[in-house]
């Protein structure tokens, strides 16, 4: 839930780190830091290398008026922004974090079980540490064993990290430096995500995730579980949890660095939201014909008979994901005759189910990264099941581990509040479903085209709601003062009233709960007062009639109703308080314009009150533990 990143080449360091940390920073943000070494120019110079250490609590942009003021130089560099686990949000806890003797600093991502049980089994004693963190004692024990090795097989930091690695329990990416190694970076690497790369004029660096390299490469190395790498102008090197050294493939990335800035948008959530149409027309692409037939066939090997022998379809994920796989839910259940299961990842993998050969089990996460979704996928994998990610991030853990990979073709999503991607599983889990159905032979040519032309149709849709964010925003103004909502759905429009209120806590801090609708009498009715606002996702389907229903409820106890309708629809004219009207589409493919007004609202709203949008309070990006 930390960023990591590492330089070493010809250039000063420092705005390459502050810049990558930058760019790392919705993975944590509660403190930053770096280190960097000044080696002296002439090799055989006996003057001692100079490692300077920039750390504090707040964002990478107070560490840079920091730096700022007290400017640091060198080729050489590592740096942090902390999501804080072990230990409060304090400047001795902020990485990076060096051994006791200060041989060698070290940033590290992720969390050390046994930290406890090395820390009382290292002879140094506990008041001699300046910190809290797990890390520390990390630095300590790479250092006592980087003095026992003598480096006859192979270079000593290499035998030092091999049996680092079969000493730490709980999962970890560590970027190391140490003194006498001039012009080396040594990375490792167990659950917690690393890349490496080199740009081919002698810069070689290293990251949690690649929007810090891509100024510098597309090519790419993921390092996998027990990887070491050593980076050095030279190029890189890797070895094995063995201490095997071996070769390891590039992947070429087709992201560019213009997707990661702002591109003129105050909020990067604001950039995403506005993407949405483009989003859709990528996810789509070369998977669904212009007449509306789907076809993914190229990335998803399997035959009829393999799909026809899959008795059921597991969806797991986490967060918005899982959103996203309860709409994809009642729309494959209502094309194909599987038994499907969705459930969120943390209860999945604790949980008995019937999972085997004939389960298709499909596992959708942004990142890639989130740690319960991939114990939930190796869970179902020992088990038997054909795993398929449905993730954007193509070099990630889940899509390496998996047997089938869905890329959502979102481009990369740096705000913390997902959105582009939400919109982005929807449709590549429609196509999924859609296939599905296909192979097994429980849809129509004529249902399918439909279905496929109508889901063609949606990016200029979406596009349609963009244009009227003014009215959004004028919402907004209205109901900012609210400290609850209500947000309620029936059918598919049950998990977008989910998605809505998590849009709006996440970002604006209030009070957001969703129901079904139909449940609402059943206890949450009793929330209801003038000030409590009920946001209805109430467009024109079969279910209509009845959420008009819970409307008239909220309406008798003086709730303000703000309702999501479709176009044409003057039934709520009358009732709802303010109503924001979306096309009009297939009832099946509603979600697709219904949460975007959700997700502007959820936006505006965080902006009059003044939140970090981008980087909202106690969250990551990235969940990277359990
Ligand atoms: O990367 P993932 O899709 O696996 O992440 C899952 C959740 O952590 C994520 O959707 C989270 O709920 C976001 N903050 C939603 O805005």
């Amino acid at each position: 839930m930390c960023g990591i990143v590492g330089y070493i080449g010809h250039r000063n360091v420092v705005d390459i780190l502050v810049k990558g940390l930058q760019s790392l920073e919705y993975r944590g943000y509660d403190s930053a830091g770096i280190a960097v070494v000044d080696y002296p120019e002439d090799k055989n110079s006996i003057k001692a290398p100079a490692v300077h250490i920039v750390k504090g609590v707040g964002k990478v942009a107070d560490l840079k008026s920091m730096l700022d003021s007290s400017p640091v130089s060198g080729r050489q560099g590592i740096g942090h922004t902390r999501w804080a686990t072990h230990g409060g949000v304090t400047e001795v806890n902020a990485h990076p974090h060096s051994d006791l003797s200060s041989k060698l600093v070290l940033v590290h991502n992720g969390i050390v079980e046994n930290y406890r049980e090395l820390r009382a089994e290292l002879a140094a004693p506990a008041e001699s540490y300046k910190s809290e963190t797990d890390t520390e004692v990390i630095a300590q024990l790479l250092s006592t064993l980087y003095t026992k090795y003598g480096g006859e097989e192979r270079p000593a930091m290499i035998e030092a990290l091999v049996a680092l690695h079969k000493r730490l329990r709980g999962s970890f990416a560590l970027v190391i430096m140490a003194k006498d190694i001039p012009g080396k970076i040594y990375c490792l690497r167990k659950g917690s995500p690393l890349v490496v790369g080199f740009s081919g004029e002698g810069e070689a660096l290293c990251a949690s995730d690649v929007p810090a390299i891509l100024p510098y490469t597309q090519d790419v190395v993921y390092l996998d579980d027990g990887d070491i790498a050593e980076l050095s102008a030279e190029g890189m090197r890797f070895w094995n949890a063995s201490g095997e050294e071996f070769e390891k493939n590039h992947v070429h990335i087709d992201w560019d660095v213009s997707m990661v800035d702002k591109g003129g948008y105050p909020h990067f959530m604001l950039k995403e939201i506005n993407e949405q149409g483009a989003v859709l027309r990528s996810s789509m692409a070369k998977r669904l014909a212009e007449e509306g037939t789907v076809d993914l066939s190229a990335e998803l090997p399997w035959t009829k008979e393999e799909a026809c022998a899959w008795k059921r379809i597991h969806i797991v994920a986490c967060g918005t994901s899982y959103y996203a796989s309860l709409v994809a839910e009642r729309f494959l259940e209502t094309i194909t005759d599987l038994d499907i299961r969705v459930d969120v990842a943390s209860e999945y993998r604790y949980r008995n189910f019937p999972v085997g050969p004939d389960t298709l089990a499909v596992f959708v996460s942004q990142s890639g990264e989130t740690a319960d979704t991939l114990a939930a996928e190796r869970l179902a994998k020992a088990r038997g099941a054909r795993c398929l990610a449905v993730t954007n991030v193509i070099g990630s853990t889940l899509a390496r581990e998996v047997d089938d990979i869905l890329q959502l073709k979102a481009g990369p999503e740096i705000g913390v509040a997902a959105t582009k991607t939400f919109m982005g599983q929807m449709a590549v889990l429609y196509l999924l479903s859609l296939y599905i159905a296909k192979l097994r032979e429980t849809l129509t040519g004529d249902y399918e085209r439909t279905i496929g032309r109508e889901m063609l149709a949606l990016p200029y849709k979406v596009e349609s709601i963009l244009q009227q964010q003014e009215k959004i925003q004028k919402l907004a103004v209205l109901h900012s003062e609210a400290r609850d909502f209500l947000f309620l759905g029936r059918g598919n429009s049950f998990p977008v009233a989910l998605e809505g209120a998590l849009k709006l806590k996440e970002i604006s801090y209030i009070h957001a709960e969703a129901y079904a609708a139909g449940e609402m009498k059943h206890g949450p009715i009793a929330l209801l007062d003038p000030r409590v606002p009920v946001v209805v996702v109430s467009p024109k389907d079969d279910l209509h009639e009845k959420t008009f229903s819970n409307i008239l409820e909220a309406k008798a106890r003086k709730a303000p109703v703000i309702a999501i309708a479709s176009e044409g629809d003057a039934s709520l004219d009358s009732t709802a308080d303010n109503i924001f009207h979306v096309p009009v589409t297939l009832p099946l493919l509603s979600p697709f314009l219904t949460v975007t007004p959700l997700q502007l609202f959820a936006y505006y709203v965080a902006k009059i009150l003044g939140c970090d949008i981008d980087q909202p309070r106690n969250l990551a990006k990235s969940v990277t533990v359990e």
